[in-house]
């Protein structure tokens, strides 16, 4: 093969595939990136390459030849091989170094902003779970609404000074920005007959002078519980529950006799606690009361049919402020660090 036969060769003599392999690890070594080492994989140890083809010849080789030229074979496979795969180590390490020398590993690191729930968010996703949990829905109405959704149909009579134009912001075209989210309550039992139980939270609007407890637009959860036999003991033990859930279980919850026109009897809720920053003082955080039959009969007139017949069915009502009770809660002192867009306010809320 060749001209080379092992009785011919003298000692000094290279058999072919020696010098086979040397210009293999001459290939390897030359060889100054991964697809150029890849073409020396192939070229040599490939199905077609000229190793495999030394495979090929050895079955024409005499008995006498075969387990020499096999051994030999065997050697120069292995050597080629690993030759191989040291060059791609050394390779595949020096491009990752090379990607490294242009990284300052010591230079500290762009610190990540993770964004954050709003305190208000975070209050009312709260709040959503604990009424949840008591078996309420959540309804909505829109931020404009008419007079009579805010007003009329809440036994709220047009002399009355809610009404004032000092007191909310009309439209041009009549319609104003809901004062109270009250609205949603006759939005909500005119699209569906009773039993009702919801809570409605959402943005309320009010010309006040603007200060550390007022602003032109604040928050509230309203809620309506509609169904037969509904008691003020429901209404009491559906807020208490509430507001001890949202407060600590030490919080002492008191109802004032108040008037709204569509409720009767109406309350306010103050809350006290030690737990919290406001200490031994009582806040107000709500206004409720059983629902007026003069509202359900408003809705009647307004479906045209006597779904809500107020000798049939009762219910209970309740206006909770959504940013007093952010406040009370994470102990803020103005309403308008709300609106403020502070990142180093937002920012202690995060996390
Ligand atoms: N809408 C009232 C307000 O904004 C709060 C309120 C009072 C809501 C009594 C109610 C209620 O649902 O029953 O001052």
């Amino acid at each position: 093969m060749n001209g080379w036969s092992a009785e011919t060769a003298d000692a000094t003599e290279m058999h072919p595939l020696e010098e086979l392999r040397d210009s293999a690890l001459a290939d390897v070594a030359a060889a100054t990136d991964e697809s150029a080492l890849d073409a020396v994989r192939v070229r040599y140890l490939g199905r077609s390459g000229s190793i495999a083809a030394w495979g090929e010849q050895m079955k024409s080789l005499s008995k006498e030849e075969k387990p020499v030229v096999g051994k030999l074979l065997n050697q120069v496979r292995s050597a080629v091989t690993s030759a191989l795969g040291e060059a791609g180590e050394k390779l595949r390490a020096a491009k990752e170094s090379g990607a490294l020398a242009a990284t300052d590993i010591s230079l500290p690191g762009t610190p990540d902003d993770i964004g954050a729930l709003h305190p208000l968010t975070q209050m009312l996703d709260r709040a959503i779970g604990i009424f949840r949990r008591m078996g309420f829905a959540l309804a909505e109405g829109p931020d404009v609404e008419d007079e009579w959704h805010c007003f009329d149909a809440l036994n709220t009579a047009p002399d009355h000074p809610a009404r004032n134009e000092q007191d909310t912001f009309f439209l041009p075209d009549g319609r104003l920005l809901r004062t109270h989210t009250s609205t949603v309550q006759i939005r909500t039992m005119e699209s569906a007959p009773p039993p009702i139980r919801v809570i409605a939270p959402g943005a309320a609007f009010r010309r006040d002078e603007v200060d550390a407890t007022h602003s032109a637009q604040f928050h509230q959860i309203e809620g309506l519980y509609v169904d037969q036999r509904v008691s003020v003991a429901d209404l009491k033990g559906t807020l208490e529950y509430f507001l001890r859930e949202l407060f600590g279980p030490d919080t002492a919850v008191r109802f004032r006799p108040h008037y709204f026109p569509f409720t009767e009897p109406s309350f306010e809720i103050d809350v006290k606690s030690r737990a919290l920053k406001s200490g031994e003082k009582w806040i107000e955080v709500c206004g409720c009361g059983m629902v007026h039959p003069a509202v359900y009969e408003e809705v009647n007139r307004a479906r045209s049919d006597t779904a809500y017949d107020p000798e049939k069915w009762t219910g209970f009502a309740f206006g909770l402020g959504m940013d007093r009770l952010a406040m009370i809660l994470f102990g803020i002192p103005d309403i308008r660090l709300f609106a403020q867009n502070d990142l180093r306010f937002l920012g202690q809320f995060a996390g």
